[in-house]
C-alpha cells in the first residue's frame, strides 16, 4: 500500500478559505496526484478530485454523510438535520419525498413564473439607471419561488427574506461579519419556516397538493411518524434557499453573454445550443467548490488506505476543470457538449452518481430549466448594455460574485 501524499502543515484551514477554488487542485497539481492528505478544521481529511475519485465519493457502500460537513456549514448553509446529513434508508425516504416535488409539469411551472415576473421587471429596469443584476433576479427568484411552493410572501417582505437566503449561502467559508450574518440569517429564516409548517398542519394556511410546502409539511418518515417541525423547515428551505441561488449562475451566464457575445444569436435561435451554453456555464464558472462525506469502513482505492470515519473532500470545481477530462479546461466552450449528454462524474458542479440514490442536487433539472429561461429572456426579451465595472472573479473568495453584482443599464424591451 502507498502512502497517500501529504501536505505537511499542522493545519491548513486558513490556506483553504484563502486560496479558495485552488486550493485542492493546485497542492494536486504539486504532488502530480489526484489525491493527498492534510489537516483542515484540525482533522486529517483526504482531498479527491477528478472522474474515479468522483464514482468512488458517491459509493453509498463506501461514505456516509452523517457528521461530514463542518458545522460551520451546517449552521449557516444547511441547517442540522435535513437531507444532507443522512444515510441509507432515512436518505432514500426523504430525498424521495423532495424528488417528488420534481416532476417536469412543476419545473416548466416555476420556470413560467420567473420568466413572468422578470417580464414584469423590465419595464421597471428601463426606466431605471443602472440595475444589479444579482440583486434583480435574486428578488424575482425568491417571488417565484414562494408562489410555487406555496409559501405566502408579502411584498414588502421580498427583499429582507432574499437578504437572508443570500447570506446563508455567503456564509460557510467566511470568517467575521460575513459568518456572523449567516447564523442570524439561518436563525431568523428557520423561524419563519417553522411557524409556516405549523399553520400548515394546523389548516390555518392551505397550500396546494404537490407544493412543496404542502408536502414536507405533510412527509411522513419510515416510521410514519411527521417529520419534526424544525427538520421539516430545515427542507423547506433546502428548496428556497438553493433556487434563489440559481441567481449565481443567472449573473454568471449574463457574464458569459458579455465576454463570448458571439453566443447570444445562437442561444437565442437554437434550443441545442442553449442547453451546450448552459452546461458550459454550470461547468466553467465556480459555485460550490466541494462536497464532503466520512468513510464508512476503512477501504483500499488505487493502493491507498482510507481509514474509518475519515473525513474525505471531492473537489468539484477542480473536477469540472481537470484537464484529463475537459480539453482547455480554462476556455469557455459550450461546443465541448456537443457529444450527447454530459457524462455524471465529470460534470459536477451540482455533485455526481445519481440523484434518488444519492446526494446528487435535488435540484439539478430545476436549475438547468432555470438557466434557460434566463439566457432566453436576456437574449431575446430585453436589450442592455454592460457599462465599466470590475468583472474579475476572486477565486479566493467562496462563494464568488463580479463585486458589482453584474450591472446593467440602458434597458430596453425588446418583445
Ligand atoms: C444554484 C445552483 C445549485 C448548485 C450549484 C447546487 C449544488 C449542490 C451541491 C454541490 C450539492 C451537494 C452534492 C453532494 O453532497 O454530493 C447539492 C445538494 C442539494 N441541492 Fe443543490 N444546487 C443548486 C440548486 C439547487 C436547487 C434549485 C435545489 C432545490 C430546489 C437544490 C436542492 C438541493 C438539495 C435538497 C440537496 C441535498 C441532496 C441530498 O443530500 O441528497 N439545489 N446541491
Amino acid at each position: 500500500m502507498s502512502a497517500i501524499p501529504t501536505d505537511r502543515s499542522p493545519d491548513s484551514t486558513l490556506a483553504f478559505l484563502r486560496t479558495g477554488y485552488r486550493f485542492i487542485g493546485e497542492r494536486c497539481d504539486r504532488f502530480g496526484t489526484d489525491i493527498f492528505q492534510t489537516r483542515l478544521l484540525l482533522e486529517p481529511t483526504i482531498c479527491l478530485r477528478g472522474r474515479p475519485a468522483a464514482e468512488l465519493f458517491y459509493d453509498n457502500d463506501r461514505f456516509v454523510r452523517r457528521g461530514a460537513l463542518p458545522m460551520r456549514a451546517q449552521r449557516t448553509l444547511t441547517g442540522v438535520g435535513g437531507v444532507q446529513g443522512l444515510d441509507d434508508a432515512t436518505h432514500r425516504a426523504r430525498k424521495a419525498m423532495l424528488m417528488s416535488i420534481m416532476t417536469p409539469a412543476a419545473i416548466r411551472h416555476l420556470g413560467q413564473l420567473v420568466e413572468d415576473e422578470w417580464h414584469a421587471r423590465i419595464p421597471v429596469w428601463a426606466g431605471a439607471g443602472p440595475v444589479v443584476l444579482y440583486a434583480e433576479v435574486g428578488r424575482i427568484l425568491t417571488r417565484a419561488v414562494c408562489a410555487w411552493a406555496g409559501v405566502p410572501l408579502a411584498d414588502s417582505e421580498v427583499a429582507r427574506r432574499t437578504d437572508e437566503l443570500h447570506a446563508m449561502i455567503d456564509a460557510p467559508a467566511a470568517l467575521g461579519p460575513r459568518h456572523w450574518r449567516g447564523l442570524l440569517a439561518r436563525r431568523r429564516a428557520e423561524r419563519w419556516a417553522d411557524e409556516l409548517i405549523r399553520r400548515v398542519r394546523a389548516g390555518d394556511l392551505p397550500a396546494p397538493e404537490g407544493a412543496a410546502l404542502r408536502v414536507i409539511a405533510e412527509h411522513r418518515d419510515e416510521h410514519g411518524a411527521l417529520l419534526p417541525r424544525r427538520i421539516a423547515a430545515v427542507d423547506l428551505l433546502n428548496i428556497l434557499r438553493p433556487t434563489v441561488a440559481v441567481d449565481r449562475f443567472v449573473v454568471f451566464a449574463a457574464l458569459a453573454l458579455h465576454d463570448h457575445p458571439q453566443w447570444r444569436d445562437r442561444v437565442r435561435d437554437d434550443a441545442g445550443a442553449a442547453e451546450r451554453f448552459v452546461q458550459e456555464v454550470r461547468r466553467y464558472y465556480p459555485f460550490f467548490p466541494v462536497a464532503a462525506a466520512r468513510v464508512r469502513r476503512s477501504f483500499e482505492w488505487q493502493g491507498y488506505a482510507f481509514p474509518l470515519g475519515r473525513r474525505v473532500l471531492l473537489d468539484l470545481y477542480a473536477t469540472n476543470h481537470h484537464p484529463r477530462l475537459w480539453p482547455e479546461p480554462e476556455r469557455f466552450r459550450p461546443d465541448r457538449f456537443a457529444g450527447g449528454p454530459a457524462d455524471p462524474f465529470s460534470l459536477i458542479p451540482q455533485g455526481g452518481g445519481d440523484h434518488l440514490a444519492g446526494h446528487r442536487c435535488a435540484g439539478e433539472w430545476l436549475t438547468i430549466e432555470l438557466m434557460k429561461r434566463a439566457v432566453a429572456t436576456l437574449t431575446g426579451a430585453m436589450s442592455y448594455q454592460v457599462p465599466p465595472q470590475d468583472l474579475a472573479l476572486d477565486l479566493g473568495r467562496m462563494p464568488t460574485l463580479p463585486p458589482s453584482g453584474l450591472l446593467i443599464d440602458t434597458v430596453r424591451r425588446t418583445r
